[in-house]
């Protein structure tokens, strides 16, 4: 059985159910109170030019024009969430999307986007899990460097997690798991220990790479990000029902470029 590869990923975010998903929380959802505490807190400057990776159908991006970001560059690398979130920002601003460039690209690929050779920002996103989505641990510190490469000193990165040990529960869980993995009777399609490929009725198929604190802290350090912060989504803000609702507990994190 062949192994999940950034293609299954891309095909799965690009997949109606995903994108229909995504549009309507891009429409209906924008920002969650958590993330936009941290943005107010870590990204002080509205001129500042922004990166948001991962910008799915345009649920971070509207909600970061809305609080007064005007320098903003999004990519993804599933065309039809980059349709969505272009369509969105005509619809809600008057004067048409000047002010945020969406672009088609890789998180792990970045010098392969023309668009984006000359650009550096002052702060990266890569919201709602979307680093944890990229399979393979030396790829997600491939996103990572990227990032770094072209983003200025200093610049924070914000990004989350869903933590492997969040709960009691999962802690039993992911035991149950580590023995699966010593006796070799994984999910085949799996590329490392902390990875899930599941389904959910109305979002479709779902790959996710679940860590544990110590290997972000070793990412983050490999990759030349100095850990700023990090907590639980519900240390931050209690959310509202339908935030609840879209998405599990996760931890948010933030490094500044070394
Ligand atoms: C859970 S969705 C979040 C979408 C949006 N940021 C939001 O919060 O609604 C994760 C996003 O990351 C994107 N993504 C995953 N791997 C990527 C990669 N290597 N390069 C660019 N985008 C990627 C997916 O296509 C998807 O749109």
């Amino acid at each position: 059985m062949k192994k999940i590869s950034s293609d299954t990923v891309r095909a799965d975010f690009n997949d109606l159910l995903a994108v229909v998903h995504y549009t309507r929380a891009a429409h209906e959802l924008g920002l969650w109170k958590s993330e936009r505490a941290l943005i107010e807190r870590f990204f002080p400057d509205l001129n500042a030019p922004l990166l948001e990776a991962g910008c799915g159908a345009g649920r971070v991006t509207l909600g970061l024009w809305e609080m007064g970001y005007r320098h903003l560059t999004a990519f993804d690398f599933a065309e039809e969430l980059v349709d969505q979130a272009q369509s969105l920002a005509a619809e809600r601003l008057a004067d048409g999307p000047n002010g945020i460039t969406f672009l088609h690209a890789d998180a792990t690929a970045l010098d392969q986007c023309h668009a984006l050779r000359d650009l550096r920002f002052d702060g990266a996103l890569f919201m709602f899990n979307g680093l944890m989505q990229i399979p393979g641990r030396e790829r997600r510190r491939t996103a990572l460097r990227e990032l770094h490469r072209v983003c200025r000193h200093g610049a924070p990165l914000l990004f989350t997690t869903h933590d492997r040990d969040v709960s009691p529960t999962e802690r039993v869980l992911w035991r149950l798991e580590a023995a699966r993995w010593e006796r070799n009777e994984q999910d085949p399609r799996l590329v490392e220990f902390g990875d899930r490929y599941f389904e959910e009725a109305g979002t479709g198929r779902t790959f996710m790479h679940l860590p544990d604190r110590a290997e972000i802290l070793a990412d983050l350090a490999a990759t030349g990000w100095t850990h700023a912060f990090d907590a639980l989504r519900a240390e931050i803000a209690k959310e509202s029902r339908p935030v609840l609702a879209f998405s599990d507990e996760c931890r948010f994190w933030v490094a500044h470029r070394g």
